[in-house]
Protein backbone atom coordinates (compact mmCIF):
# COMPACT_ATOMS: atom_id res chain seq x y z
CA UNK A 1 0.00 0.00 0.00
CA UNK A 2 1.33 3.25 -1.23
CA UNK A 3 -0.21 5.45 1.54
CA UNK A 4 0.36 2.42 4.44
CA UNK A 5 1.91 4.96 7.95
CA UNK A 6 3.08 3.21 11.12
CA UNK A 7 1.48 4.80 14.12
CA UNK A 8 4.19 6.16 16.31
CA UNK A 9 1.80 5.73 19.48
CA UNK A 10 1.54 9.50 19.79
CA UNK A 11 -1.04 11.00 17.84
CA UNK A 12 0.19 14.70 17.72
CA UNK A 13 3.35 13.20 16.19
CA UNK A 14 1.59 10.76 13.78
CA UNK A 15 -0.17 14.47 12.53
CA UNK A 16 3.06 16.07 12.04
CA UNK A 17 4.31 12.94 9.98
CA UNK A 18 1.49 12.89 7.85
CA UNK A 19 -0.10 9.81 9.34
CA UNK A 20 2.71 8.25 11.02
CA UNK A 21 6.16 6.81 10.02
CA UNK A 22 6.49 5.21 6.44
CA UNK A 23 6.84 1.52 6.57
CA UNK A 24 10.03 -0.71 7.20
CA UNK A 25 12.29 2.67 8.25
CA UNK A 26 15.48 3.08 10.52
CA UNK A 27 14.42 5.79 12.66
CA UNK A 28 16.80 7.50 15.46
CA UNK A 29 15.79 8.27 18.39
CA UNK A 30 18.54 11.48 19.92
CA UNK A 31 18.11 13.49 22.15
CA UNK A 32 20.17 14.10 26.16
CA UNK A 33 19.60 11.98 29.00
CA UNK A 34 16.42 11.98 30.33
CA UNK A 35 14.72 13.62 27.30
CA UNK A 36 12.23 10.56 27.28
CA UNK A 37 14.14 8.56 24.00
CA UNK A 38 13.20 5.30 26.13
CA UNK A 39 9.89 5.67 27.14
CA UNK A 40 9.46 6.91 23.47
CA UNK A 41 10.51 3.96 21.69
CA UNK A 42 8.93 1.31 24.35
CA UNK A 43 5.25 3.38 23.61
CA UNK A 44 6.21 2.45 20.15
CA UNK A 45 6.00 -1.02 20.55
CA UNK A 46 2.91 -0.95 22.72
CA UNK A 47 0.85 0.74 20.16
CA UNK A 48 2.00 -2.06 18.10
CA UNK A 49 0.85 -4.67 20.48
CA UNK A 50 -2.75 -2.91 20.82
CA UNK A 51 -3.10 -2.84 17.83
CA UNK A 52 -1.84 -6.50 17.00
CA UNK A 53 1.85 -6.21 16.07
CA UNK A 54 4.88 -7.75 17.37
CA UNK A 55 7.86 -6.29 19.27
CA UNK A 56 10.95 -6.52 20.55
CA UNK A 57 12.75 -4.07 22.53
CA UNK A 58 16.90 -5.06 22.27
CA UNK A 59 18.68 -3.30 25.23
CA UNK A 60 22.76 -2.51 25.61
CA UNK A 61 22.21 -1.33 28.60
CA UNK A 62 19.40 -1.83 31.43
CA UNK A 63 17.92 -4.93 32.18
CA UNK A 64 15.16 -6.31 30.93
CA UNK A 65 13.17 -6.06 34.00
CA UNK A 66 13.94 -2.55 35.17
CA UNK A 67 12.92 -1.82 31.68
CA UNK A 68 9.41 -2.79 32.14
CA UNK A 69 9.08 -2.34 35.89
CA UNK A 70 10.20 1.33 35.23
CA UNK A 71 7.48 1.37 32.58
CA UNK A 72 4.50 0.01 34.32
CA UNK A 73 5.08 2.29 37.64
CA UNK A 74 6.06 5.55 35.01
CA UNK A 75 3.21 4.97 32.45
CA UNK A 76 -0.30 3.28 34.50
CA UNK A 77 -2.10 4.11 31.51
CA UNK A 78 -0.50 1.93 29.45
CA UNK A 79 -3.26 -0.71 30.83
CA UNK A 80 -2.46 -3.96 28.47
CA UNK A 81 1.39 -3.25 29.23
CA UNK A 82 1.94 -5.97 31.30
CA UNK A 83 -0.18 -8.65 29.58
CA UNK A 84 1.62 -7.80 26.45
CA UNK A 85 4.79 -8.81 28.33
CA UNK A 86 3.39 -11.55 29.27
CA UNK A 87 1.93 -12.90 26.20
CA UNK A 88 5.05 -11.63 24.60
CA UNK A 89 4.09 -9.35 22.29
CA UNK A 90 6.69 -7.14 23.59
CA UNK A 91 10.08 -8.62 24.26
CA UNK A 92 12.29 -7.20 26.15
CA UNK A 93 15.87 -9.10 25.71
CA UNK A 94 19.54 -7.43 26.44
CA UNK A 95 22.86 -7.84 25.00
CA UNK A 96 25.31 -8.49 27.48
CA UNK A 97 28.44 -7.47 25.59
CA UNK A 98 27.59 -6.26 21.89
CA UNK A 99 28.41 -8.46 18.99
CA UNK A 100 27.53 -7.63 15.50
CA UNK A 101 26.90 -11.14 14.81
CA UNK A 102 24.79 -11.73 18.23
CA UNK A 103 22.88 -8.52 17.58
CA UNK A 104 22.14 -9.69 13.78
CA UNK A 105 21.05 -13.50 14.64
CA UNK A 106 18.53 -12.00 17.64
CA UNK A 107 17.17 -9.53 15.08
CA UNK A 108 16.57 -11.64 12.49
CA UNK A 109 15.36 -14.97 14.65
CA UNK A 110 12.35 -12.55 16.20
CA UNK A 111 11.89 -11.03 12.79
CA UNK A 112 11.43 -14.05 10.43
CA UNK A 113 10.63 -16.70 12.85
CA UNK A 114 8.19 -14.46 15.70
CA UNK A 115 7.06 -12.04 12.81
CA UNK A 116 8.37 -9.16 14.75
CA UNK A 117 7.18 -5.94 12.67
CA UNK A 118 8.38 -3.54 15.36
CA UNK A 119 11.85 -3.24 16.64
CA UNK A 120 14.12 -1.15 18.97
CA UNK A 121 17.67 -0.32 19.68
CA UNK A 122 18.84 0.95 23.06
CA UNK A 123 21.23 2.38 22.30
CA UNK A 124 23.70 3.14 19.61
CA UNK A 125 25.66 4.83 21.95
CA UNK A 126 26.54 2.16 23.84
CA UNK A 127 27.16 0.07 20.98
CA UNK A 128 29.31 2.69 19.95
CA UNK A 129 31.55 1.75 22.81
CA UNK A 130 32.14 -1.31 21.95
CA UNK A 131 34.43 -0.28 18.90
CA UNK A 132 38.43 1.11 19.46
CA UNK A 133 38.11 2.53 16.18
CA UNK A 134 36.35 5.06 14.95
CA UNK A 135 36.11 3.45 10.85
CA UNK A 136 35.54 0.11 12.23
CA UNK A 137 31.94 1.62 14.09
CA UNK A 138 31.20 3.54 11.38
CA UNK A 139 31.35 0.74 9.32
CA UNK A 140 29.12 -1.75 11.32
CA UNK A 141 26.84 1.22 11.36
CA UNK A 142 26.41 1.31 7.67
CA UNK A 143 26.46 -2.41 8.06
CA UNK A 144 23.35 -2.63 10.37
CA UNK A 145 21.19 0.09 8.78
CA UNK A 146 21.69 -1.49 5.21
CA UNK A 147 20.60 -4.93 6.87
CA UNK A 148 17.88 -3.48 9.06
CA UNK A 149 16.56 -2.12 5.53
CA UNK A 150 16.07 -5.30 4.12
CA UNK A 151 13.76 -6.58 7.16
CA UNK A 152 10.24 -6.56 7.27
CA UNK A 153 10.54 -4.37 10.44
CA UNK A 154 11.04 -0.49 10.96
CA UNK A 155 13.22 0.17 13.61
CA UNK A 156 13.70 3.11 16.41
CA UNK A 157 17.36 3.44 17.33
CA UNK A 158 18.28 5.57 20.60
CA UNK A 159 21.36 7.83 20.45
CA UNK A 160 22.81 10.05 23.06
CA UNK A 161 23.23 13.93 22.24
CA UNK A 162 23.71 16.60 24.12
CA UNK A 163 20.77 18.35 25.80
CA UNK A 164 19.88 22.18 24.35
CA UNK A 165 21.57 22.30 21.21
CA UNK A 166 19.65 23.04 18.72
CA UNK A 167 21.62 25.02 16.22
CA UNK A 168 25.11 24.01 16.94
CA UNK A 169 24.68 21.04 16.63
CA UNK A 170 27.81 18.16 14.74
CA UNK A 171 25.66 15.97 12.96
CA UNK A 172 26.80 12.83 13.44
CA UNK A 173 27.30 10.11 10.73
CA UNK A 174 24.83 7.95 11.75
CA UNK A 175 21.83 10.86 11.11
CA UNK A 176 22.92 10.69 7.92
CA UNK A 177 22.56 6.61 7.50
CA UNK A 178 19.42 6.89 9.08
CA UNK A 179 15.87 7.04 7.20
CA UNK A 180 14.67 9.46 9.94
CA UNK A 181 15.69 11.51 12.75
CA UNK A 182 13.54 12.41 15.08
CA UNK A 183 14.99 14.68 18.24
CA UNK A 184 14.06 15.06 21.78
CA UNK A 185 15.26 17.79 24.06
CA UNK A 186 15.09 19.66 26.98
CA UNK A 187 15.39 23.24 26.45
CA UNK A 188 15.67 26.40 28.76
CA UNK A 189 12.94 28.74 28.81
CA UNK A 190 13.38 31.13 31.83
CA UNK A 191 14.68 29.41 34.62
CA UNK A 192 12.85 26.72 33.20
CA UNK A 193 13.53 23.56 30.99
CA UNK A 194 10.94 22.54 28.60
CA UNK A 195 10.47 19.34 26.89
CA UNK A 196 10.71 19.62 22.92
CA UNK A 197 10.86 17.64 19.85
CA UNK A 198 11.53 18.12 16.49
CA UNK A 199 11.28 15.76 13.03
CA UNK A 200 14.78 16.27 11.59
CA UNK A 201 13.85 14.59 8.84
CA UNK A 202 12.23 11.16 7.24
CA UNK A 203 12.59 10.10 4.18
CA UNK A 204 9.58 8.63 2.05
CA UNK A 205 6.65 11.40 3.89
CA UNK A 206 6.78 15.28 3.86
CA UNK A 207 6.80 16.51 7.55
CA UNK A 208 6.30 18.79 9.83
CA UNK A 209 9.78 20.98 10.75
CA UNK A 210 8.27 23.21 14.06
CA UNK A 211 9.78 22.00 17.21
CA UNK A 212 6.44 21.13 19.23
CA UNK A 213 6.46 21.09 23.09
CA UNK A 214 5.97 17.84 24.28
CA UNK A 215 5.26 16.49 28.01
CA UNK A 216 5.85 13.18 29.30
CA UNK A 217 2.31 12.02 31.66
CA UNK A 218 1.13 8.59 32.92
CA UNK A 219 0.19 7.93 29.78
CA UNK A 220 3.26 7.89 27.99
CA UNK A 221 5.03 11.25 25.95
CA UNK A 222 2.29 13.28 24.54
CA UNK A 223 3.01 15.71 21.25
CA UNK A 224 1.57 19.13 21.47
CA UNK A 225 1.65 19.92 17.75
CA UNK A 226 0.66 22.85 16.44
CA UNK A 227 1.91 24.84 19.84
CA UNK A 228 5.12 27.08 20.42
CA UNK A 229 8.18 26.03 22.66
CA UNK A 230 9.14 29.86 23.08
N1 LIG B 1 4.80 9.38 34.43
C1 LIG B 1 5.70 10.35 34.23
N2 LIG B 1 5.37 11.63 34.39
C2 LIG B 1 6.26 12.60 34.18
N3 LIG B 1 7.53 12.41 33.81
C3 LIG B 1 7.93 11.15 33.64
C4 LIG B 1 7.05 10.06 33.83
N4 LIG B 1 7.73 8.94 33.58
C5 LIG B 1 8.97 9.32 33.24
N5 LIG B 1 9.10 10.64 33.29
C6 LIG B 1 10.31 11.42 32.94
O1 LIG B 1 10.94 10.80 31.85
C7 LIG B 1 12.35 10.75 32.07
C8 LIG B 1 12.96 9.44 31.64
O2 LIG B 1 12.75 9.21 30.35
P1 LIG B 1 13.58 8.10 29.59
O3 LIG B 1 12.65 7.58 28.57
O4 LIG B 1 14.22 7.13 30.49
O5 LIG B 1 14.68 9.04 28.94
P2 LIG B 1 16.04 8.70 28.18
O6 LIG B 1 15.89 7.32 27.66
O7 LIG B 1 16.10 9.75 27.12
O8 LIG B 1 17.12 8.87 29.16
C9 LIG B 1 12.54 10.87 33.54
O9 LIG B 1 13.67 11.63 33.77
C10 LIG B 1 11.31 11.50 34.06
O10 LIG B 1 11.60 12.86 34.22
MG1 LIG C 1 17.14 5.62 27.94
Amino acid sequence: MANERISTGISGLDKMLNGGLPPKQNVLITGGPGTGKTSFCMQFLYQGAQDGEKGLFISLEEKPERIIENCVVAFPGWTGFKDHIKKKNINVTKIDKWTYEQFIDTITTYVSQFKTTRCVIDSLSVMELYFDKPHEYRKRLFDMMTYLSGMECTTLITHELPTGETSKMKYPLAQYVADGVIALYKLEKQEKRVRALEVIKMRGTDHSTDLVPIAITSSGVRVYEGEKVY
